[in-house]
């Protein structure tokens, strides 16, 4: 069933984090931080900034410290960022950074990949993170990537997604951010996943949706979690995005294309449209090329011929 007309959304705007980690250019902290604060100017109150991670493999993601420090006072906001391993959590908890993400995968290949580690060493890495940050009063956000299929390993399980979802979720994360990560699901796939978590007492409110739209199948993915009673989605300004380790992979649902559909059906999620619209124009400038969001472009070129 859908929402009724008034039910607010949580959008988790990811732009800054995976929008950026897989672009050629890689912009300077000062700019990243400009581009988080624009975005907090629209209305967007849950922004993923960066990620603790290894340079050497995210080039992008480099100076994320740097990022925090020039966003410090910034109100109205939740600022989060990727923390795989115990440096990159102990990095994080160096600045004021409000709350953190682990993030693994559903199939092994995937995870070894991005990761370096098994599922299971996953886990290990993530337990003292989890138990720091309940002593630090420090949300953790869980992410589960490849949960629709592995670019490796083609089908995962939906008994092994459940188990390995259920498992971040037990050990303390408040949210389980489910990732279609090279964008291949359908709405079907979306429902037999919510029934699985389901049949294991896991209601969808602790569930989000991290919807790649390599195929195009984003949107009606969106509308299928709303179906299924789920209020979070992660989504990037202009469409930019992708995972370095999932080759073809291209951005997630675009920020604009998730406000016009939810504004279109009432449904809230206080952000400015318009306000989105320029920001993503002023990003796309300095990248070079124009946001794939159809919603952008639709909007943009109104604007231009006005
Ligand atoms: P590791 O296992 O320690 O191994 O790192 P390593 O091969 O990267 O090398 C070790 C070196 O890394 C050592 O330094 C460590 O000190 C250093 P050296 O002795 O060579 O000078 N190191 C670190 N440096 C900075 N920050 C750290 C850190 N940890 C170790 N945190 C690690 C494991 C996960 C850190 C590494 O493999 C890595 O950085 N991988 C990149 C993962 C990544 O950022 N992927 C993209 C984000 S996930 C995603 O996009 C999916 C998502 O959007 C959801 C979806 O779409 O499904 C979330
Ligand atoms: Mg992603």
């Amino acid at each position: 069933m859908l929402p009724e007309s008034g039910t607010e959304l949580s959008i988790v705007e990811v732009a800054p984090r995976d929008g950026l980690q897989n672009e050629a250019i890689v912009l300077a902290p000062k700019l990243r931080a400009e581009f988080i604060r624009r975005l907090t100017s629209t209305g967007i109150s849950r922004i993923e900034a960066g990620s603790f991670v290894n340079p050497k493999w995210i080039p992008a993601m480099a100076g994320t410290a740097d990022v925090f420090a020039e966003l410090d006072g910034l109100n109205g906001v939740r600022l989060s960022a990727l923390t795989p391993n115990a440096r990159g959590f102990a990095d994080a908890c160096a600045t004021s950074v409000g709350e953190v993400a682990v993030f693994m995968s559903a199939s092994e290949t995937h995870n070894q990949k991005n990761t370096n580690c098994s599922t299971q060493e996953s886990v290990d890495r993530f337990a003292p993170i989890l138990e720091q940050s309940t002593a630090l009063g420090l949300r953790v956000r869980g992410y589960l990537s490849v949960v629709a299929g592995c670019p490796y390993e083609g089908s995962v399980a939906v008994s092994r997604v459940v188990r390995l979802g259920s498992r971040l979720l037990e050990m303390g994360c408040y949210e389980l951010s489910l990732g279609d990560t090279i964008g291949v699901a359908t709405p079907r796939q979306i429902h037999t996943l919510m029934d699985g978590f389901a049949a294991e007492g896991i209601d969808s409110d602790r569930l989000a949706w991290h919807l790649h739209d390599t195929r195009g199948t984003a949107l009606a993915n969106v509308v299928a979690g709303l179906e299924r009673g789920v209020r979070t989605f992660d989504a990037s300004a202009g469409g930019l995005g992708g995972c370095p380790y999932a080759p073809g992979a291209s951005g997630n649902v675009a920020t604009e294309d998730v406000v016009y559909l939810a504004d279109q059906m009432g449904l809230s999620t206080g952000i400015d449209l318009d306000a989105l619209v320029d920001v993503s124009g002023w990003m796309a400038e300095h990248l070079g090329k124009a946001p794939v969001s159809r919603v952008w472009q639709a909007m943009w070129s109104a604007k231009e011929t006005r």
